[in-house]
């Protein structure tokens, strides 16, 4: 018989309330879905061996977590809980450890939490121990119902009597289970209930029939058990979720100005040092290094940030990577493949796309780098544009060190500049240049004296 630890996640049901085509569980929280938190936690508090049980838009729901190692259990009909948990008996044959089951849509529950539950389950001896919460309004909550220590029931709402209906105390939808007693007394489950469903809750009363062991513990912060029905509550949870990634990042030596209006999602890192501006978003799996600033309107999307980068007001950072010591914006667009080797200066309404950039190169302003390749210590001057797309196919512009591009160039690419070149305000270059020389493609000046005077004499 194999011992340890086992966790079941319930993810099947419809989530009717969301009013979405997306299933609940792959709703967004902090950036990931819904099911990513109780997945974590479980893992975190030292249960390995994942189940999770999908039904409604399975196919959904395991594509987006492809790269996750879980097992997944089918429920083709939402019978209830007890039906649920019974779908992963399978899968779990010769279990006889420590199962914890979670709700997939409960994402602030902590891993110290699933500790605590299981340091007591332990202590206990009991064949289950539910996780309870007190709460002020019980309504739609299943309750517990207790003699001392032992757990005699927990009736649901729809099912208690007007006097079960003013206990508190209700049922999180968490547990820990003896295995081997849960799956067997799982077979005996009825359906006689006012929901004509196989409620899981229902083998706690199984336990005590059979002479068992059964105990409760109460969560000291009763929001880590809230459960996302509807938006409002995704809403909710969200605003809790991401004050605890804030005050875990200002703990760690991050300083926020406005932490209420800083929009960090989980996954993301900042490195100490580093000061966030009011309304600043890092999604995804973004990473920010030490000593940087993030100014006002900065977002910043799965891309990496080196040391004392500065990200100046209104810039959009996609997928790209940014090294050491560079300067963005303010209002500067770097696009996925954007890669900036160090000490790059990216200006005021600069574009760039799959461009890398060599150290210390640098667009001050008004710029599009799109499909390019560029050496270290060039210079763009204002208005440079890389005409990377002849309307079928996209084409690469590569510019070799130290090479001074002036004003209001067009790069008309495939075109490739040698080191050490300068190229002239104006110029649309068409052909390669070579090393160390000067390309000038503009048309000579000419000047025409009195004509204007001319003309004005001619009008009146
Ligand atoms: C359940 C509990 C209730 C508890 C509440 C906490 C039962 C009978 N009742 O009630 O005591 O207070 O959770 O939120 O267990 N699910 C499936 N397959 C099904 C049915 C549900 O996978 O056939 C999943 C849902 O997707 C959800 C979880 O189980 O993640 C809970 O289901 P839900 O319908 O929300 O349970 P409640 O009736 O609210
Ligand atoms: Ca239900």
């Amino acid at each position: 018989m194999q011992e340890g630890l086992a966790a079941v996640i319930l993810a099947a049901g419809k989530g009717t309330r969301m009013k979405s085509a997306l299933p609940k569980v792959l709703h967004p929280l902090c950036g990931q879905p819904l099911l990513q938190f109780p997945l974590q936690a479980a893992r975190q508090a030292g249960f390995e061996q994942i189940q999770v049980v999908v039904g409604h838009q399975a196919e959904l729901v395991r594509g987006a977590f492809a790269a996750t190692e879980v097992s997944w259990v089918e429920q083709t009909e939402q019978l209830g809980t007890g039906h649920a948990l019974l779908c992963a008996a399978d899968s779990l044959i010769g279990f006889s450890g420590t199962l914890l089951l979670l709700c997939g849509d409960v994402p602030l529950l902590r891993a110290e939490t699933l500790q605590r539950l299981l340091e007591f389950h332990r202590q206990q001896q009991s064949v289950v121990t539910v996780l309870t919460a007190e709460m002020p309004n019980p309504t739609g909550y299943g309750r517990i119902i207790r003699n001392g220590e032992q757990v005699l029931q927990i009736v649901e709402e729809k099912d208690a009597t007007e006097q079960q209906q003013q206990i508190q105390e209700i049922n999180t939808g968490t547990y820990l289970f003896d295995a081997t007693f849960v799956f067997s007394a799982l077979k005996d489950l009825k359906t006689d209930n006012a929901q004509g469903e196989y409620y899981l809750t229902d083998v706690v009363a199984a336990a005590v029939a059979a002479g068992q062991k059964t105990r409760a513990i109460r969560v000291s912060d009763p929001t880590e058990v809230m459960g996302i029905n509807d938006r409002c509550q995704l809403a909710e949870a969200e605003a809790l979720m991401r004050w605890r990634v804030n005050t875990e990042l200002m703990r760690s030596g991050v300083s926020m100005i406005d932490p209420t209006t800083v929009y960090v999602d989980a996954a993301v890192e900042v490195g100490s040092d580093s000061v966030l501006y009011p309304n600043v978003q890092l999604r995804g799996t973004t990473k920010i290094g030490c000593n940087c600033t993030v100014e006002t309107g900065v977002v910043v999307v799965d891309s990496v940030v080196a040391d004392r980068g500065h990200l100046k007001a209104g810039s959009v950072i996609e997928e790209a990577q940014i090294g050491p010591d560079c300067k963005i914006g303010p209002m500067a667009h770097l696009r996925p493949g954007t890669v900036l080797a160090g000490q790059n200066k990216i200006g005021n309404f600069v574009e760039t796309k799959k461009a890398v950039l060599g150290e210390g190169s640098q667009s001050s302003h008004l710029t599009y780098i799109g499909d390019a390749e560029v050496g270290r210590r060039v210079n763009f001057g204002c208005g440079t544009i890389t005409c990377n797309y002849d309307g079928v196919n996209k084409h690469k512009t590569t510019i070799e060190d130290d090479v001074f591009i002036g004003s209001d160039v067009q790069f008309i690419a495939p075109v490739h500049i040698g080191r050490n070149s300068l190229i002239g305000a104006g110029s649309t270059i068409t052909r390669d240049v070579p090393a160390d020389s000067l390309a000038l493609s503009r048309t000579e000046q000419k000047v025409i004296e009195g004509w204007a005077l001319r003309k004005k004499v001619k009008k009146s």
